[in-house]
């Protein structure tokens, strides 16, 4: 990955921001709608199918970037006051404060969880590295300033938000090495979660542990990926 980071805000098409990181040629979230991506696939496609299977989730986020899924997270957690949630995010390249100023994903979110969602932005990036932030009664938010490859946990997660940058743009985040990592991290009913189909990653997702299902993917996208970890593999 490029060493040199400009980063520039960019509107999406939900009325959501993101941010295009110009060396790398390569933005944060899908011109289509930053936030309509991430519902679909992280809460969607994530937190709602857990929620028939479990009343605790511990998610693993690689890559914290703006905070998105955190606030989506924290969405879901107002409306589910009877699941309980911590998310432990990774962020090895925490992002500068004059971008997150400059970030805006108040349209949408609706009442009574965008009155709250200034609260949240602040909590979310004011917290300091490896602190747990209890955000709500039923909600504990961890970040670290970490890669995934440096990430070293006795804890294992239900869920995984694979977030990072596409596999054209940063490929070993999607070879076998950091996937078969993931499912050590992985309990063995647990689920991953990503905007990424690519062949290749769902073959070395598919030797990590994890049997693939594809469904439909946000706007603007055919597919995503559900990866399910089995009992019976070690990796
Ligand atoms: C596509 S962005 C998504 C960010 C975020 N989920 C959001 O909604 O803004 C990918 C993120 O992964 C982070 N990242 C890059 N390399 C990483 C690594 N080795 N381990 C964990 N995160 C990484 C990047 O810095 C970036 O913030």
């Amino acid at each position: 990955m490029s060493e040199k980071r400009t980063l520039k805000i960019i509107p999406t098409a939900d009325g959501s921001t993101s941010i295009f990181w110009e060396e790398l040629n390569e933005t944060y979230h899908s011109l289509h709608g930053a936030t309509q991506e991430s519902r679909h696939v992280y809460i969607e496609a994530g937190l709602e199918y857990l929620l028939s299977k479990k009343q605790h989730i511990n998610i693993l986020e690689v890559g914290l970037g703006t905070g998105l899924n955190v606030l989506l997270s924290l969405e879901f957690a107002l409306k589910n006051p009877d699941v309980s949630i911590q998310l432990t995010s990774l962020e090895p390249l925490p992002l500068p404060q004059e971008v997150l100023d400059n970030l805006d994903f108040a349209g949408t979110f609706s009442p009574p969880f965008s009155t709250k969602l200034p609260s949240f932005w602040q909590q979310i990036h004011t917290c300091l590295p490896d602190q747990k932030c209890y955000c709500l009664p039923n909600f504990e938010f961890r970040k670290l300033h970490q890669k995934l490859e440096d990430f070293e946990s006795s804890e294992v997660f239900d869920l995984i938000y694979y977030d990072a940058f596409a596999p054209s743009k940063q490929p070993e985040m999607w070879e076998l090495d950091n996937l078969q990592k993931i499912g050590r991290l992985t309990v063995s009913d647990g689920i991953l979660v990503t905007y990424s189909s690519s062949g290749k990653f769902r073959k070395n997702l598919t030797l990590a542990g994890f049997s693939i299902e594809k469904l439909k993917g946000p706007v603007g996208k055919k597919e995503m990926v559900r990866g399910y970890k089995l009992a019976s593999q070690t990796s």
